[in-house]
């Protein structure tokens, strides 16, 4: 077995049930005078982009809403000994989509006005009916949801255990149930109280959902690390993990801190408290995002209608912050800050995955335009490296959901090192964009397929603009060229239209390509981040192995990899100032039997259209703005690829839109 384990080694480590389950999940609870059940399926399948391993509800059933119905074999009810008891819960849940909890529901008569529900993405602990929330304590009475980690998960459930509990399930959120009976039990307090004192205990991070039989018309939520929003509706309220799933029943809602809790009690309003029990105003706000921001409308996916979207989605972004009669860049939430950054040593920008290739391209501008010196650091490492920091830096994030736990944690860090934090984030009242001291959004509207595409070019269109405000800040904007740059910046939108046009040809491309089983991307300057990106959705969508390089890198290594069942994908605009190079890594490939597929610029180069197997043209720009437009190419074609490869593009395996948990 030890000379196998290279093969798997989950259960000879450590069983599942000794080991804490993580989760990125969806959360969403409802009170108010409808059927919770169908306003809980319809808002999971909102938040499913967050997670999709499997599903489930919990309603607090009174007697005068229980129909006559048999309950069905998937729907439990969990109190079955609540003697005499007005209420009880209702318990149904199912492993795999929503759709398959959606039928379920269906089929069964969860029927009351108030519940929590849940959709997981577990990276432990099988996605099976016994590991799908809610999870109940002992007696069934008390009911809970949870997105994130108890990480004394292995002291709280031998303490539990030694005290008689039976566990159910492999997760860490039973656990929950389990002490909130146990305080409330011994203590004989009512389920808000019980909460406060349950999580005292309870370390790591935590979005959570509460219901209790006993209190039938109150529902508890609570946060610490994991996002929480409250949907106000006429008489009604929805809580949940973000705001697509509030935005059918009201635009009125408020965001919940860190460490606060919220009691909402049927009849008497909500009431936001600290995890002391401190009473707290928090601001109510108007939701800018609309319903069909949210809906497929006439796309096959998700992921397609954000890459098309994306002309749209620069308009957005550039409006009312540049102008370019004028040579004006108006980024307010920086305007106070401006000062501060073009005067530090450095910039440092963290983030994960996709934001951080936006993070590399900021890095390239922000050097060749404002000439302040830029790191770029993977948030995962940076916060635990033990990096120097100096007051004088300035710490930016770069976040599509503004909810990335290991990004979150680079801004907590910076923070305590007396930095200056800059989040520049999508998600509207995210945690990252509320715990920066300023920022940019991204106006990209709702990304739900969980591939970034739209959020990535809104977030290079931001970094372009914070080169050009530094530069223009650092007094250098008085030449043509600034004004030239901003000008060529303001035209991208149509330009994309343009590449957009070329679909049909990366279609056909796409389907000689797709049984290949591996891909090479490279580029060079600004379109190296370009070709870590292609290679990161490809990976992502069609499983695919994929590897992005600096062309340059490639004889330094990967170029052992090439033959002919190798196609190689070059990022080789002809007006490049590194062209000839770019030519000839292509003739390198070329000369070891791979195939290769171009993205060049408009510049007539008969001998790259002779060599290629593909050349895809992209309108010519100025070369910092090349990444906005040969990216597009490359997300049509992973789009293209997996989904003739028959893949769930939307909602690829293994990967959730947020990633909560470090
Ligand atoms: C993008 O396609 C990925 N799903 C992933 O790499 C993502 O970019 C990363 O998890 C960071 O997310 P964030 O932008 O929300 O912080």
């Amino acid at each position: 077995l030890q000379r196998l384990e290279y093969r798997g080694y989950d259960s000879a480590v450590a069983p599942p049930s000794t080991r804490a389950a993580k989760n990125m999940c969806g959360i969403v609870a409802y009170c108010g005078n409808a059927q919770a059940a169908d306003i809980l399926v319809a808002g999971l399948q909102r938040l499913e982009y967050r997670g999709y391993d499997s599903a489930g509800v919990a309603i607090i059933q009174k007697s005068e809403d229980s129909g006559g119905k048999q309950e069905s074999k998937r729907q439990k009810s969990a109190a079955p000994k609540a003697d005499g008891a007005e209420a009880k819960i209702k318990i149904c849940k199912q492993a795999g989509k929503v759709a398959n909890l959606a039928k379920a529901c269906e089929n069964s008569d969860v029927k009351g006005t108030l519940g929590i529900a849940h959709t997981r993405w577990a990276t432990h602990g099988p996605p099976t009916d016994r590991n799908s929330h809610p999870h109940v304590s002992c007696d069934g009475k008390i009911a809970v949801v949870h997105n994130g980690i108890v990480e004394n998960f292995a002291a709280l459930k031998t303490k539990l255990e030694g005290l008689g509990y039976k566990m159910a399930s492999d997760t860490d959120t039973e656990l929950i149930a389990h002490l909130i009976y146990d305080v409330r039990k011994k203590k004989a307090m009512p389920l808000e109280e019980a909460v406060r004192q349950a999580l005292t205990q309870v370390h790591g991070a935590f979005g959570l959902g509460v219901v209790c039989a006993d209190e039938p018309d109150i529902l508890i939520g609570a946060r610490r690390g994991s996002p929480l929003i409250l949907g106000i509706g006429d008489d009604e309220y929805v809580l949940a993990s973000d705001a697509s799933a509030v935005i059918e029943r009201t635009r009125r809602v408020t965001y919940l801190n860190d460490g606060d809790m919220v009691v909402i009690t049927r009849g008497a309003g909500y009431q936001i408290k600290s995890l002391d029990g401190v009473k707290l105003i928090r601001e109510v706000q108007e939701l800018e995002m609309s319903l069909q921001e949210i809906q497929k409308g006439e796309f096959k996916h998700f992921m397609l209608k954000e890459i098309c979207e994306q002309p749209e989605v620069l308009e957005n972004c550039m409006r009312g912050r540049l102008n370019h009669d004028t040579g004006d860049i108006n980024l307010g939430g920086l305007t106070p800050y401006l000062q501060r950054i073009i005067a530090a040593p450095r910039i440092i920008i963290c983030a994960c995955g996709t934001s951080w290739h936006a993070a590399l391209t900021g890095e390239y501008m922000i050097e060749n335009l404002a000439k302040i010196p830029v790191e770029v650091e993977y948030a995962s490492e940076f916060r635990y490296r033990n990096p120097v920091l100096y007051k004088s830096d300035v710490v930016v994030a770069v976040s599509q959901s503004g909810e990335t736990a290991d990004t979150l944690a680079a801004i907590s860090l910076a923070k305590k090192h007396g930095c200056l934090t800059v989040g520049i984030c999508n998600t509207v009242g995210s945690t990252i964009a509320r715990e920066t001291d300023c920022g940019v959004y991204l106006h990209a509207g709702p990304e739900i397929g969980v591939a970034s595409t739209k959020a990535f070019t809104a977030q290079i269109c931001v970094m372009c603009m914070i080169a050009l405000k530094l530069l223009k800040e650092k007094g250098d904007d008085s030449t043509a060229d600034f004004k030239k740059k901003l000008k060529a910046l303001a035209a991208l939108p149509d330009k994309v239209r343009k590449v957009l046009e070329e679909k049909e040809k990366v279609l056909n491309m796409s389907r000689v390509f797709r049984y290949a089983s591996n891909f090479l991307y490279l580029g060079r300057g600004f379109n190296f981040p370009v070709a870590l990106e292609g290679a990161l959705k490809l990976k992502e969508i069609s499983y695919i192995h994929a590897e992005g390089y600096p062309a340059a890198e490639m004889k330094h290594g990967p170029i052992a990899l090439i033959d002919q069942f190798m196609p190689v994908v070059v990022i080789a605009p002809c007006n490049d100032p590194n062209a000839e190079k770019l030519q000839s890594n292509i003739e390198e490939v070329l000369a070891r039997g791979g195939s290769v597929i171009a993205i060049s610029d408009e510049t007539k180069n008969e001998d790259l259209e002779r060599k290629c197997e593909y050349v895809v043209h992209v309108p010519n720009t100025e070369e910092f703005l090349m990444p906005l437009l040969t990216v597009i190419p490359l997300q049509l074609m992973s789009y293209y690829i997996a989904d003739m490869r028959q893949c769930n593009v939307d909602q690829p395996r293994n990967l959730a839109k947020s990633v909560t948990v470090e």
